[in-house]
């Protein structure tokens, strides 16, 4: 049983394992409907249980698809209906209980010390489906998409990324170093990844560039990534950011500087920070990016139970 909580945790050999069984198990259901189930039904009669604090489209349905494509069943519990936090349930008993009932938890909260203190409680795998600090299930996807659609390995890619530091940003560092692909930051001054991140990064030797000027750092991108710049756990001054990050938004010009078969990735919802012209343009491959999510999460899930091929 293995945790699925930070990219940087998890050996680079079994994020290679994960998104090579992606693309077999993708392959392999073409003509298969959404909730058919593969045919080998690798997690038959195996409970997962989804829990929420924090709004979510994408994830949820894209796990529950996921699920039942593994021939497993979920069940999604809402914090306001659960004992924790209230009627004196610990969170230590909550994980016993979770772990009596489920094989699985899969836990969006806006706290990295509720995840810590889960992983630390329950006997099962747990799944991190996005917290302050990272965004793992979301960025290891985004890399399969880039490699399906390149049809290369990331490490011959220029990678970039507009806006603030955010999860995304650091699920995205962490992958960069493990898979050792160029990354250029393009931010404001005050918004640049902390400092023990890229301390981190220059410990293992990444290529990760910080720059102010979004065109230097966009400049022969095969990939440009962006994200809201209000994230869900945001809680700084709305009126100053907005103002700080004027200038640092995509639009049809800053994709000119990029190389010529760029493509543009968002892993939604959305803001200001990308203009409709690109966002909805030829290079945006936001949909796919979205879609993806169900093929790899499934092998998330599969690493997370020992059962990957
Ligand atoms: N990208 C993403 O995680 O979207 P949701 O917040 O809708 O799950
Ligand atoms: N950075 C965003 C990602 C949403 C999927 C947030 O945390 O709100």
């Amino acid at each position: 049983m293995k945790n699925f909580i930070n990219l940087k945790d998890v050996p680079t050999k079994d994020l290679r394992k994960i998104l090579n069984d992606a693309k077999k198990r993708k392959k392999k259901r073409k003509k298969l409907n959404t909730l058919e189930a593969d045919k080998d039904q690798p997690l038959k009669g195996k409970l997962l249980i989804q829990m929420y604090e924090k709004p979510s489209s994408r994830t949820r349905l894209s796990f529950y698809i996921a699920i039942n494509q593994l021939a497993a069943k979920s069940i999604t519990v809402k914090k306001s209906e659960l004992h924790l936090g209230k009627g004196g349930e610990s969170l230590a008993d909550t994980a016993k209980i979770l772990s009596t009932y489920g094989d699985g938890f899969l836990l969006r909260t806006d706290s990295d010390k509720k995840i810590e203190d889960f992983s630390k409680n329950l006997t099962i795998p747990l799944i991190n489906l996005l917290s302050p600090s990272s965004h793992p299930c979301q960025v290891l996807s985004d890399i399969f998409t880039i490699e399906e659609i390149k049809k290369k390995p990331i490490s011959k890619l220029n990678i970039c990324w507009i806006g603030d530091s955010n999860n995304v940003l650091n699920s995205l560092i962490a992958v960069s170093v493990k898979f050792k692909f160029k990354l250029n930051i393009g931010c404001p001054k005050n918004y640049r990844p902390p400092m023990f991140v890229m301390n981190w990064v220059k410990k293992n030797k990444g290529k990760i560039y910080i720059l102010n000027d979004i065109k230097k750092a966009a400049k022969n991108a095969d990939v440009v990534f962006t994200d809201k710049v209000f994230s869900l756990n945001d809680k700084g001054n709305k009126v100053k950011k907005i103002q700080d990050f004027k200038n640092y938004r995509i639009n049809s010009n800053l994709m000119k500087v990029t190389r010529p078969n760029s493509i543009f990735l968002h892993c939604l919802p959305r803001g200001d920070e990308v203009s409709e012209e690109v966002f909805l343009g030829k290079k945006s491959r936001v949909w796919q990016q979205a879609l993806n999510r169900v093929h790899v999460q499934k092998s998330i899930l599969l690493y997370s139970f020992g059962k990957l091929r």
